[in-house]
């Protein structure tokens, strides 16, 4: 049975991922998600697992060490999977500083943590096994492996070449993960995954964003030339692979995870208004992203020869499935966009 400290389990992947695994996976036993609630984190989002009593919600900050150490002590976590982060870009270009110190320094705190809980010690590695069954999971991203020009996919030994302060923070927290495995032995793995979309994600993000615009006939706005490529993974498909890698991950490797699905963002924009039925003269091209990396494309054959992971969406499923969860939720969406959604966890927790 597996005691479980998800972090950013109020955002969009963690708060899939809490409920992939208490509707999945039997064997947990405990799941605590803590999360510091800041705009990107909605306890709206968790409303039907909120009475599993195998659930626990914490309100705090993974930079605070006394938080983070009590809660080890308290819970005897065997697992941990690292989601919370600040993680948009633009706003990273806006105020690099709370990137670095919550991406960077909150891996830190939980990783030492981790360490004295799990006593382990310098150089232990090559003197014993590994505690049977502990595990630190780094989320992490493929942008911390820059852009790739026309062809070329990234593998897990592509050099780490970060371009916006979000992703050299994820890169910096990678480094140190690693480094946490190399000098005292901790047991780590680190997945870098490709864009998600699905339930749940924050409109900020292109697809939710040109959701909500397309539906409020307004302006849909694309960054410089829109021919800037992802490599779009539906959020239960990465769910499933962080599942995977926690089980049969081989310790201090790191795994990308990734569904083949390379779009260039001005074909999200049109396939979104088709859908919805709105004119293509919706789109607006706008002052491109400085330092826009161009395209990322992720190799994952070494998490679906080695671990058997592959995803079951296809993107043409996916996204259809995924634009009606936003046609459906307009509420979840509207309490977002005018900042409703604050007021829940004081409405639902203010006697606890
Ligand atoms: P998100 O912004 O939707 O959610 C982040 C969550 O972390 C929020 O609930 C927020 O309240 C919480 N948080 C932020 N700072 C915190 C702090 N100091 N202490 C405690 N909680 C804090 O992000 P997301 O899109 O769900 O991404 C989750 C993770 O996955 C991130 O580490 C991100 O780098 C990684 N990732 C995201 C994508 C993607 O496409 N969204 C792809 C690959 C990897
Ligand atoms: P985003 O969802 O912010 O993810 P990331 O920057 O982490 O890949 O953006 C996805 C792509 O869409 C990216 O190339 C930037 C572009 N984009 C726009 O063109 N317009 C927008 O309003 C947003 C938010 C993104």
């Amino acid at each position: 049975m597996k005691r479980v400290l998800v972090t950013g389990g109020a955002g969009f992947i963690g708060s899939n991922f809490v409920q992939y695994m208490l509707s999945n996976k039997e064997n947990i036993e405990l799941l605590v998600n803590l999360d510091a609630l800041t705009y990107a984190g909605n306890l709206e989002n968790l409303t039907e697992v909120q009475n599993d009593k195998r659930y626990k919600f914490v309100k705090g900050d993974i930079r605070d060490k006394e938080l983070v150490e009590k809660l080890f002590c308290e819970y005897d976590f065997d697992t941990v999977v690292h989601f919370a982060a600040e993680s948009h870009v633009d706003r990273s270009i806006e105020e690099p500083e709370l990137f670095l110190t919550t991406n960077i320094v909150g891996t830190q705190t939980l990783l030492d943590a981790a360490k004295r809980h799990w006593k382990i010690q310098p150089n232990d590695k090559y003197s014993c096994d590994y505690r049977d069954g502990v595990k630190y999971l780094q989320v992490s991203t493929d942008e911390v492996y820059g852009a790739l020009g026309e062809t070329g996919m990234f593998t897990e030994t592509t050099p780490l070449s970060p371009n916006s302060p979000y992703s050299a923070s994820k890169a910096s927290a990678d480094l140190i993960v690693r480094a946490y495995h190399e000098t005292y032995g901790m047991p780590v793995n680190i997945t870098r995954c490709s864009n998600n979309y699905g339930p749940y994600q924050f409109p900020e993000k292109l697809i939710p964003l040109m959701i909500h615009n397309a539906r409020n006939d307004k302006a849909l706005p694309v960054y410089g030339d829109g021919m800037q490529i992802r490599d779009w993974l539906h959020v239960s498909d990465h769910c499933a692979a962080i599942a995977t890698v926690l089980e049969k991950g081989k310790i201090g490797e790191v795994y990308n995870i990734g569904g083949n699905n390379e779009k260039a963002n001005i074909e999200i924009v049109r396939l979104i208004l088709a859908e919805l039925g709105k004119p293509e003269s919706l789109i607006t091209y706008v002052k491109d992203r400085p330092g826009h990396d161009r395209r990322y494309a992720i190799d994952n054959t070494k998490i679906t020869t080695e671990l058997g992971w592959a995803p079951v969406y296809t993107f043409e499923q996916g996204i259809k499935e995924t634009i009606n969860w936003y046609l459906d939720n307009v509420e979840w969406v509207e309490r977002i966009t005018t900042g409703d959604y604050l007021n829940y966890y004081t409405k639902m927790y203010e006697n606890i």
